[in-house]
């Protein structure tokens, strides 16, 4: 158990160029807000800090692609972004943004600070420039020809067709995304941090580190088995935190520089507003602090190696206690991709369900030590089969019961039997479960554990039979009510921290006006004589339509939205009526020959069993003229006929075209007239 004077808690700050899905929820802000809600419960002095990352390449690209500016783009998914993390319940202490005036100026601070103790290497190198734009090219603005699946429009640091990292220099015929030039390679100056040199430091460091997820720890370790390169503090950009040296014109901070010193400056802002400016340095320069990071495993390198150098070579600041790093959600068994529409929008999530739902079906699934999939069907599960079933129908059957047989007031416990000692005492054992599964960042764990007192508690209803007690036994069905009602008190402090908005609910059922503090949980939180109320059912079913309209939704999304396929995009629907006008044959090629004056078009003689039809074709180059004679082809026949250079082509030709303008025969074996439905 960690008793420290306070705690600071940071999520990983997501971009603000687009809403925020699934994948995101379950790999940073899902597990803190866990964590931190258990902790505040405990008493413990702990702030939750996020914010928006509003600098960098992908705020400049969401820009570009929309004609507006980086300021347009962040300002509106600053607001979409944090609106959506609160009706998730996701209780940051505050949400700051990476353009405010507070981080620009500490960001600075930290750089100059850092640049006075001599810790920059400048350097000088050769950049890709794009000359027409007059601006060096970041990675992602250089596109060209994948080297590995030969996609072309493959972007300077990777390939979206294939997976591929790359560089610009292996893009083949790389041009400049912004005009389309060639680019020059041009000297430029930067600022180095050394992350080599100071390896064998950070080493001790790293060494002094207790309890670091192995997943975390391993991505580390071979990082610095790879050995540390120096790595660039500054870019060549307008869009960033300005580099305050006077040789530093038209540079701006490295965005991986700015981003996390965003928990900083969103700690002063903070501390700012609730009254006392000078609290954010007890969190962050008080060696009392422990320091957690959350974040998806994408992000390990910046907050596990090159933050804590960043800290460690300033000298002021605390260094992480923890980085409880989660893996990658996958959702319906493939990679999340909101390129291709592989994703579930949380807002859009929240037209449909409430977030309790969702925090509990992914607190179950949380990639926490490897990656995990997101299905609608196990959502369903969870709630039908857990959430509903087991929780839902516990807290119910106790409430109602109460309200019914024992005139809406907790009865008293009295000579009680070994059953109900029993599950009265499983409150504690589950409870000191729950604490160190929250303890230990095992969420599932957590999750786990509090639901199976909610399970020993439907089951010891269900055994002590109270609907018949109550006519032979009043005493035992008495007392079956305090023990379940007892146990519903304890589950609605011990599922709070996953469940707030039905815990809240639930605590209202029972009389509550406030949270009880985690330690005061126990078997014994509700006064025997005190009244409860009969309130909602804490959780509905859900049922299969909803589910199936879901897996549509994504199906949809994903048939039209993929930019990034090397084939064309799937056309708009059309009805069965439609489909069912055109009127497809297979046909024979009887003969074959050249229309002067075109390289592209043939006049094909085409027997379709009904007739023999002559149809103007584009196939030219695409033939070898000797092998036509018997080929079998699908033709279009009740195509209106069409005079195409002096000749009229009756019907079409079906062709397959390949990602190379290839063309190939739809071939069939079937005999000609034969109808293609
Ligand atoms: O990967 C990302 O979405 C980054 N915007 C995370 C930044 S975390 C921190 F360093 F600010
Ligand atoms: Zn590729």
């Amino acid at each position: 158990m960690s008793y420290s004077k306070r705690i600071l808690v940071t999520s990983a700050l997501p971009y603000a160029n687009g809403p925020l899905h699934l994948g995101h929820l379950a790999g940073a802000y899902l597990t803190p807000d866990f964590y931190v809600r258990y902790k505040r419960l405990t008493g413990a002095d702990i702030v939750f800090i996020c914010g928006s990352d509003e600098h960098g390449v992908p705020i400049t690209i969401a820009a570009e692609k929309e004609g507006v500016s980086p300021q347009d783009i962040v300002d509106r998914y600053h607001e979409i972004n944090k609106k959506v993390f609160e009706d998730f319940g996701i209780s940051f202490d505050y949400y700051g943004r990476t353009s405010s005036k507070v981080h620009h100026q500490t960001s600075q601070e930290i750089f100059t600070h850092l640049y006075e103790k001599g810790f920059f290497k400048k350097k000088t190198e050769k950049q890709l420039y794009d000359p027409k734009s007059d601006m060096f090219l970041p990675d992602r603005y250089v596109k060209g020809t994948c080297p590995n699946c030969s996609y072309t429009e493959a972007y300077g640091d990777q390939c979206e067709n294939c997976g591929t990292s790359l560089s610009p220099a292996e893009l083949i015929d790389p041009v400049s995304a912004l005009s389309g030039e060639k680019p020059e390679l041009k000297e430029t100056e930067h600022w180095y941090m050394p992350l080599g040199d100071v390896q064998p430091k950070f080493e001790g460091w790293l060494k002094t580190r207790k309890n670091w997820k192995p997943n975390v720890m391993g991505q580390v370790k071979s990082w610095l088995n790879d050995g540390l390169a120096d790595r660039a503090a500054t870019r060549d950009l307008t869009w960033g935190v300005p580099v305050p040296l006077k040789d530093a014109k038209g540079k701006v901070l490295y965005v991986w520089f700015d981003a996390p010193i965003g928990y900083i400056s969103a700690t002063k802002e903070w501390a700012e507003l609730s009254g006392n400016p000078d609290e954010w340095k007890k969190y962050w320069q008080d060696e009392e602090t422990e320091l957690y990071h959350f974040i998806g495993k994408d992000n390990i390198v910046f907050h596990c190696i090159m933050f804590p150098i960043i800290l460690m070579e300033h000298g002021s600041y605390v260094l992480p206690e923890n980085v409880p790093a989660n893996e990658f959600l996958n959702l319906e068994g493939k990679k999340l991709s909101t390129s291709r529409g592989w994703a579930v929008w949380l807002h859009e999530y929240l037209e449909d369900f409430s977030p309790d739902l969702l925090r509990y079906a992914l607190g179950t699934t949380l990639p926490e030590s490897k990656d995990s999939d997101f299905s609608w069907k196990d959502f369903q599960v969870r709630v039908n089969n857990e959430l509903a079933a087991v929780l839902g129908n516990f807290v119910f059957r106790a409430v109602s019961f109460t309200q019914k047989f024992a005139d809406g007031k907790i009865p008293q416990l009295v000579d009680p039997k070994k059953t109900d000692t029993e599950a009265l005492q499983s409150i504690n054992t589950q409870k000191e479960k729950v604490t160190n599964a929250f303890e230990s960042f095992k969420f599932k764990e957590a999750i786990t554990e509090a639901m199976n007192l909610a399970r020993i508690g439907n089951k010891y209803f269900t055994e002590t039979e109270p609907w018949k007690t109550r006519n032979d036994d009043l005493q035992s069905c008495m007392n079956t009510l305090h023990v379940s009602l007892q146990i519903c008190a304890a589950l609605s402090v011990l599922m709070e921290p996953i469940l707030p908005d039905s815990m809240n609910e639930l605590r209202n059922q029972l009389g509550y006006k406030e949270i009880p503090n985690w330690n005061t949980v126990s078997d014994s939180m509700l006064i025997a004589g005190s009244s409860i109320n009969l309130g909602e059912v804490l959780f509905t079913k859900v049922e299969d339509e909803q589910i199936e309209s879901q897996i549509s939704k994504l199906e949809e999304r994903s048939a039209t939205s993929n930019p990034t396929s090397k084939f064309t995009p799937l056309k708009t629907d059309i009805q069965f009526d439609d489909f069912m006008k055109l009127d497809i044959r297979t046909g024979e090629i009887l003969e074959a020959e050249a229309i002067k004056k075109s390289d592209k078009l043939l006049k094909l003689t085409v027997d379709i069993g009904v007739e023999t039809r002559t149809i103007v074709s584009g196939i030219a180059k695409h033939v070898d003229m000797k092998n036509l004679k018997g080929q079998k082809v699908s033709v279009v026949a009740n195509l209106a006929p069409k005079k195409l250079m002096g000749v009229e082509s009756q019907g079409m030709i079906l062709m397959a075209e390949d990602t190379e303008g290839n063309l190939k025969f739809v071939d069939t074996n079937a005999e000609p007239g034969s109808t293609i439905t």
